[in-house]
This record gives structure tokens, C-alpha cells and sequence, in this order.
């Protein structure tokens, strides 16, 4: 390799994610929540390793801000942000800046303005256009070359999600002495929905610079396969696909396998255990008049999780109870909202469809002193997260789609007396796992209602039967298994001309 090549880095292993796994709180950094950061974090610590993303900040740069008619006047209001690199626990923080035009074209409009819709069942309409796409691929391309820089020679680098659809492919030409896998969090969509995408085969070609990519489920990897088939000619092998192109690696083998990801068991089970936890469970309960029953939702305000069909379903079970209704109510929502993505039209109105149902169901069944629904948008420590799900009878769980759904996991992982009821949709990735769970089409409004009468009259001793199953079922496949599953099937694809014939969780 030339001495001036990319490839002069010194990690053996890069994870290349759309954000840091830290953020700024009044200009100090913390590292993020989530089981994911915890698990990468500690692979990394042990790889000498390097994490490449945005640091969430806008870059200062020219804004264009219309001002009606003809005119348009060119601002620079961001406050300026360092890039500097930043360590954390001996893993190299190195940022890829984006400005105000990035964030805008690559996050808002192409990630969550055509991908995320598009890959989820086209549950809103994906807008298109060919500017946005400009800027995807050179925000994407500047991932992958700080990754191609931060890699040692013969590193592995792992890709996550639907924001770096085209490194695998962009680091693969930088770089063909990596090892490079790609892990999507999200569904893929059926044929039928990708077909739809201006830059299909881009993306295909993105993904198959990849020697190992993993899905949620193997609906997804089916997906795939059958796409990569179809589009780029590549054949279905019975590990993956094989490349049938010269500009791809002709003959090349690209894995292709199921990792359901997961959680940090042993974090949420240790504080759902403390006695703090319990004791704000139990002032919870009282704070709502003691219900009979506590229904929760705990979700990023986003059009695919439903929440707007839950509060409908909840509605309806309410106003077919109305008559054992006293002076408080017997049975309470708690919803949970994460604010995010505001810029994106979608979630504006999904706010306020879901903020209009709050009112009408409020309107119709709430009592003085005693709101039936409790909808708190903002997010919330993990701590208060764990005594919520403590505190709640039935927890629900009803994405339109969901890639895998993790609160799904971290409810039964907090459940550490087998009580609690866990409704779960079948578009969710966790339904494929969880199977002991209460599984319903949260398309069908009567489906969902029934499934709340099924889970209050469900018999104590059936209900501790079944979550005792599911928790034995998440503590055995925690995210550290993951990440370990994900990284074995890469440490098998390391030399190119291995034997392909190793992994055994992948696609057949
Ligand atoms: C989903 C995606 C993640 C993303 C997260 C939060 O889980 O799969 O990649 O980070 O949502 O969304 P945000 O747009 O705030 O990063």
C-alpha cells in the first residue's frame, strides 16, 4: 500500500453509526443511553477501537432562509462547534461534521423523508428528489473515508444503519484490506416497496460492498436476497449471495444472516431490583388513584409506532366499560413520548394527531382528578423508564412496523416477579422472538381492544407462565450476544478467500 494511501490508521476495529455515542448537555459530554452504545463501547474498549459519527451539532455555515417573494437572505445564525476529536475511555470520538444543507438533505429528506418511510411498509408517503440524494451520497462518502482513515490495515469495520446505505461499497473501493460488515436496525422492505426507489440499484450496490450484512429478521434478509437476485444479478448462495459483477468483486461472497438485536439485560434487571425503583413504582401507583389497571406506552413520537391506533383501541375499551366506571378510573394509560426529528413534516402531524386523541379520550372518560390518559412527551431517564414499566399491568407495544422494538425487551427484562402482560404487534421484529407475548395486528382497532380485555382477565397464574418464558428467552440473547454473533460471523469473513462455509446463524 502507498505510504501516503488512507489505511495509515491504527484501529483494529471502527464502528461507523449516523451519531456519536455521546452527547452535549450545556456544552459537556455524556455518553448516550441505550443498550447498543454499551455493547459497542465495550467491544471497543477491547480493539483498540475508533467510533465515526455525528456529534448531533449543526456546523456553523450559509443559511438560507426564504424571506418571501423573489428574496432569500443568506444568515450564519449556528453557534460554532469543534470538531475536535474527542476520547472517551480510551475509544477515539472522531465526528464527521455536518452542516445545516447535510442535515437538511441527508438526514431529513433522504433518511427520514424517503428511507425511513419507504423501509417502513410505506406507512407515510417517501418524498423524493435528486438534490437530497447529491448530498446523501457525499455525506456518505465522507463516512467512509474517515473510516478508511481511522482503519488499520487488515481492521474491521462495522456500518450501522439506513443513514450509510453506500459506505460498505465506497469503503470497499478506499479500502478492499477491511474486513467490512453492515447491520440495518430497520426492516428492509418487500420487492414490491423497494422497487419504488429512484436509486435502488445505488443502494443495492452500497449494501454489497459488504462482507456480512445482517438483518432483524429473515423476512428482511429474504427481502434483500431476492432484490440483490433480481437487480444486480447477484446469486443466491446458501450463505448469502454471490457477486456477478466485475465493479462489485465478481464472484465475491457477501453473507448475508439474521441478529435480532437486543438489550443490556443484566442493567435494566439490576435497576429494577433497587429499592428506589420499587418505591417510585409504588408512588406512581398511588399518584394515579391506584388503578386496577396501568396500561403504558413508551415510544419515540414517530408515525410508526402507533400510538395514535393504541389511543383509539383504548378509547373504544373505555367507552365499552363505561358503565363499571366509579369516581376514579379503574384503568389508566401512561404514553411515553420521545420528541425527535421535528423538522420532518410527518412527525409534526403526527404529534398532533396523537396530541388530539389525548384530548378526546381525556374528554370522554376522565374524571375531576383523574385523567385516563397521561401522556408525557419528552424523554426520560432510563431509571423513571424501568420503575414505569415496575409500576404498569400491560404493557403495549403496537407498531404499525418496527425494525426490532427494544421496550418490548427492556418491559420483561424489568419484570423480575413474572407478573405483567406484554401486547405486542406482529409488525414489531421482537414479535418473531417473543412469541409468549399477547401478538396482535394493530391494523385491526377491534384486534387491539380485545387483546387489552384478553390481558386483564388473563389468569394470574397463566400470565406468570408466560413472562417467565419470555424473560428466560431475553436473558439468554442479550445485546452483548449480538454484538458477539455479529462480530464472529465477521471474524469468519476475514481473509477473502476463505472457506465461505463457517457461520452458522446466517441466511439459508
Ligand atoms: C431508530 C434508528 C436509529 C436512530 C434512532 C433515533 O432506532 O434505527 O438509527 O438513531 O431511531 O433516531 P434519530 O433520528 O434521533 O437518530
Amino acid at each position: 500500500m502507498p505510504a501516503d494511501a488512507p489505511g495509515s490508521g491504527e484501529h483494529q476495529l471502527v464502528v461507523v453509526a449516523n451519531r456519536l455515542p455521546v452527547h452535549r448537555i450545556d456544552g459537556h459530554w455524556h455518553t448516550s443511553p441505550g443498550g447498543l452504545v454499551r455493547a459497542m463501547l465495550g467491544v471497543l474498549r477491547t480493539r483498540r477501537g475508533a467510533w465515526i459519527g455525528w456529534s448531533g451539532d449543526i456546523e456553523p455555515g450559509p443559511v438560507v432562509v426564504e424571506t418571501g417573494g423573489d428574496a432569500t437572505a443568506v444568515v450564519d445564525t449556528i453557534d460554532p462547534v469543534s470538531a475536535a476529536h474527542l476520547e472517551l475511555a480510551e475509544i477515539e470520538m472522531v465526528p464527521v461534521p455536518l452542516d445545516a444543507s447535510d442535515f437538511l438533505h441527508y438526514y431529513e429528506r433522504v433518511s427520514n423523508g424517503a428511507l425511513w418511510p419507504l423501509f417502513h411498509d410505506a406507512i407515510r408517503e417517501s418524498t423524493f428528489d435528486a438534490e437530497s440524494w447529491a448530498v446523501y451520497h457525499d455525506v456518505n462518502r465522507r463516512f467512509a473515508e474517515a473510516a478508511a482513515k481511522a482503519a488499520a490495515p487488515g481492521a474491521t469495520v462495522w456500518v450501522h444503519d439506513y443513514h450509510l446505505l453506500l459506505v460498505p461499497a465506497m469503503l470497499r473501493h478506499l479500502r478492499p484490506d477491511v474486513v467490512i460488515g453492515f447491520f440495518l436496525h430497520i426492516p428492509f422492505p418487500p420487492q414490491e416497496l423497494f422497487m419504488r426507489m429512484p436509486w435502488r440499484e445505488e443502494i443495492l450496490d452500497g449494501l454489497l460492498g459488504a462482507d456480512v450484512l445482517g438483518f432483524q429478521r429473515s423476512v428482511g434478509a429474504d427481502n434483500f436476497v431476492g432484490l440483490a437476485k433480481r437487480l444486480r444479478a447477484a446469486q443466491p448462495h446458501e450463505h448469502g449471495v454471490r457477486i456477478n459483477s466485475e465493479s462489485l468483486g465478481d464472484g465475491r461472497l457477501v453473507r448475508v444472516g439474521t441478529f435480532p438485536i437486543s438489550i443490556d439485560v443484566d442493567e435494566i434487571a439490576r435497576i429494577a431490583r433497587a429499592p428506589e425503583t420499587k418505591a417510585r413504582a409504588a408512588t406512581i401507583r398511588a399518584r394515579l388513584g391506584e388503578p386496577s389497571t396501568i396500561f403504558l406506552g413508551v415510544d419515540r413520537l414517530d408515525y410508526t409506532k402507533g400510538i395514535d391506533l393504541r389511543l383509539q383501541s383504548f378509547g373504544a375499551l373505555l367507552a365499552e366499560t363505561a358503565d363499571e366506571h366509579v369516581d376514579v378510573a379503574p384503568v389508566v394509560l401512561i404514553q411515553i413520548a420521545v420528541p425527535g426529528r421535528e423538522g420532518v413534516d410527518s412527525y409534526i402531524e403526527e404529534r398532533h394527531t396523537v396530541e388530539q386523541l389525548v384530548g378526546e379520550v381525556n374528554g370522554s372518560h376522565a374524571t375531576i382528578g383523574f385523567p385516563v390518559v397521561h401522556y408525557i412527551r419528552r424523554s426520560l431517564a432510563l431509571e423513571e423508564l424501568v420503575a414505569l414499566y415496575v409500576a404498569a399491568d400491560i404493557m403495549l407495544v403496537t407498531p404499525r412496523r418496527d425494525g426490532m422494538n427494544l421496550v418490548a425487551k427492556e418491559f420483561v427484562a424489568s419484570r423480575l416477579d413474572d407478573t405483567g402482560v406484554l401486547i405486542l404487534s406482529e409488525f414489531a421484529g421482537a414479535a418473531d422472538e417473543l412469541t409468549q407475548a399477547v401478538l396482535v395486528n394493530p391494523h385491526d382497532p377491534d384486534a387491539i381492544v380485545a387483546a387489552m380485555r384478553e390481558a386483564i382477565a388473563m389468569r394470574p397464574s397463566t400470565a406468570g407462565h408466560r413472562m417467565r418464558e419470555l424473560r428466560r428467552y431475553v436473558t439468554a440473547h442479550t445485546v452483548d450476544n449480538w454484538a458477539a454473533s455479529f462480530l464472529d460471523a465477521l471474524g469468519h469473513a476475514a481473509p477473502p478467500d476463505a472457506s465461505p462455509d463457517l457461520v452458522g446463524a446466517e441466511h439459508g
